[in-house]
C-alpha cells in the first residue's frame, strides 16, 4: 500500500508539479498584465462534449477584451472560449464559431457567470448573477474535442501557447465549475463548485507564472 502512494507521488512529481487542492474559499489571483500568468486546469476525466456547463467568478477593472476561459484543441484554438469583449459583452465560442451576448454593464463588480450548451438544440444560453441573459444557438449537432488544454488567466491562439498579453485576464478568478452535462441554471444561485469535469473544492492545477493563491474576497 505504502509502496503504491509512494509510486503515486513519484508520478506526479515526474510529470510535472499538478496539485490536487479543495479551493473552497480561494481565489487565484492574476495582480499584473503578462503573456506568462496562467493556470492550466486538469479534468477529471478527457472526453468529448456533447453537452456542457461552465461556471465562474471573476472580479476586474478590466476595460480592455479578455479572456475568462479558454479551452483549445490541437485543430480549435476556440474549442470552448469565454471572453469579454469590452464592458457588458460577452463572446462565447464552441468549435470556433461565436456569439456575442449583449448584457447590462455592470463595471466594477464581481461577474457569476455560467454558460451552457447542448449540441441536439446548439443552444448556448448565458446566466450573470442568477439571472437569464438569453439564449443563442451555434454548432448544432457538433461534439467538442476531448483533448485539450484549459486555461484560465490567458487566451490561447494556439493549442496551449499563443498568448497576448492585451487578451491577458488581471483580476480575481475563483469557483471554476465544467460540468458535461447542462445544469440547470436557475438553481445556480450560489454554489457553482460541483464540476464533475472540474470541481473547485478537488481541483486538479498547475500554476505558471505570476498567480497568487489568496482568500476570496467575494461571495
Ligand atoms: C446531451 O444532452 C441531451 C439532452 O439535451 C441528451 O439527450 C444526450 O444524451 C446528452 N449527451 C450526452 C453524451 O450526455
Amino acid at each position: 500500500m505504502t509502496k503504491l502512494i509512494v509510486g503515486a507521488l513519484l508520478l506526479s512529481v515526474l510529470l510535472g508539479c499538478s496539485f490536487q487542492e479543495d479551493m473552497t474559499g480561494k481565489a487565484f489571483v492574476f495582480p499584473q498584465e503578462s503573456a506568462t500568468a496562467y493556470v492550466t486546469l486538469i479534468p477529471k476525466m478527457r472526453k468529448s462534449l456533447q453537452n456542457f456547463t461552465l461556471c465562474l467568478k471573476a472580479f476586474t477593472d478590466l476595460t480592455r477584451p479578455y479572456s475568462l476561459f479558454s479551452y483549445s484543441t490541437k485543430t480549435k484554438h476556440n474549442e470552448i472560449l469565454l471572453f469579454v469583449t469590452k464592458l457588458g459583452e460577452y463572446d462565447i465560442a464552441v468549435g470556433n464559431s461565436e456569439v456575442i451576448f449583449k448584457v447590462p454593464p455592470n463595471p466594477y463588480a464581481p461577474q457569476h457567470v455560467c454558460v451552457s450548451w447542448e449540441s441536439a438544440s446548439g443552444i448556448v444560453e448565458l446566466w450573470l448573477d442568477g439571472k437569464p441573459m438569453g439564449r443563442k444557438g451555434l454548432k448544432k449537432g457538433y461534439s467538442v474535442g476531448a483533448e485539450a488544454k484549459i486555461i484560465i488567466g490567458q487566451e490561447q491562439d494556439s493549442f496551449g501557447g499563443a498568448f497576448d498579453a492585451k487578451q491577458s485576464f488581471v483580476g480575481d478568478i475563483w469557483e471554476v465549475s465544467l460540468w458535461d452535462h447542462v445544469v440547470p441554471l436557475k438553481e445556480m444561485d450560489g454554489g457553482c463548485y460541483n464540476g464533475n469535469l472540474i470541481n473547485w473544492q478537488a481541483l486538479n492545477f498547475e500554476d505558471n507564472g505570476y498567480v497568487v493563491t489568496k482568500p476570496k474576497l467575494w461571495a
